[in-house]
């Protein structure tokens, strides 16, 4: 297998500390920390809020998801995402400087069509800010992820409930449940490591199956419904800050209320606006009292 030459000490730097004092996280610091046993966190931003906050939090990589598409512009699902959408979306996040690692997610027909176009739209990724880019899909992806590390482009691969297949699937729904699909799943992972992936996301599948292919590669898998055996996890921001209305889903944990926590204190401004208590002398400028008398006398 490729090793990139990831021989850094696990010790530095340390993603938990504040952004400001963390050194920019690398593929290579990614992978010592991952030889040394610490689970890697990732999370999505989408624009320079999102990322700000995620960076602040000590997060070790930052994705800006395809999930824009259903997160933030009201899609039902990430396959009408384009490669302009997606780049909007990078330019806004990268141009907050994140200490965290930097990674683009290659939308739905942005890997397909031919190698050049791929390299062009993953190449567009790196020069606009991003270290790495992801892709959905097993085997059939090997040639693509080839050209992409042949351009220096560093690969993620994403297994199991790809959302970029929900019309093969049928439906959102946890994927390796069967014999076949979860062998297939295991060979997936070996090939997209043999192409030089420098990580798997594992996403919708059994725990038990996520935690054999953490067993049998040497890259490290994020989870995201998969169990807690991968070497990391990965949720989508606004799951875990509760930012979407509505029940999530069975994999996610929230740790905020934040549209509740947001809509409250958004109705309690509008409150304050609508009974006069809104702006009052400390969101006000005053006038110098040299130019107060000129002002009494002004008539129109
Ligand atoms: O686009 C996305 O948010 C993803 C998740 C699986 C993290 O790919």
């Amino acid at each position: 297998m490729e090793t990139h030459g990831f021989d850094l000490p696990a010790e530095t730097p340390m993603s938990h500390l504040p952004a400001e004092s963390r050194a920019r996280v690398t593929l290579p610091q990614l992978h010592a920390w991952h030889q040394a046993g610490r689970k890697l966190v990732m999370t999505t931003a989408y624009d320079a809020v999102t990322a700000r906050i995620a960076d602040a939090a000590g997060v070790d990589v930052i994705l800006v998801g395809d999930s824009v598409g259903n997160v933030c512009l009201g899609f039902d699902n990430t396959l009408p995402v384009s490669m302009a959408m997606m780049n909007h979306h990078l330019e806004a996040v990268a141009r907050t400087h994140p200490t965290a690692m930097l990674m683009a997610d290659m939308p739905y027909l942005s890997f397909h069509l031919s190698v050049e176009d791929t390299l062009r739209n993953a190449g567009g990724f790196i020069q606009r800010g991003a270290q790495a880019v992801k892709l959905e899909g097993g085997a059939k992806r090997v040639p693509m992820i080839r050209a992409l590390l042949d351009a220096e482009i560093p690969v993620m691969g994403h297994l199991g409930l790809t959302p970029q297949s929900v019309n093969l699937m049928g439906g959102f729904k946890v994927q390796g449940k069967q014999e076949a699909s979860a062998l297939r799943l295991l060979e997936d992972a070996q090939k997209l490591q043999e192409a030089g992936c420098f990580s798997l996301l594992l996403e919708g599948i059994p725990a038990d199956l996520a935690a054999k292919v953490t067993e049998t590669v040497e890259i490290p898998t994020i989870g995201i419904g998969a169990g807690p055996q991968c070497s990391g996890q990965v949720l989508v921001f606004h799951d875990v800050l509760g930012l979407l209305p509505g029940t999530s889903s069975k994999f996610v944990r929230r740790y905020a209320e934040g549209f509740e926590d947001l809509r409250t204190a958004l109705a309690a401004w509008a409150e304050d606006v609508r009974g006069g208590g809104f702006p009052d002398g400390r969101e006000s400028y005053t006038l110098p009292e040299a130019v107060r008398p000129a002002l009494t006398q002004w008539r129109p």
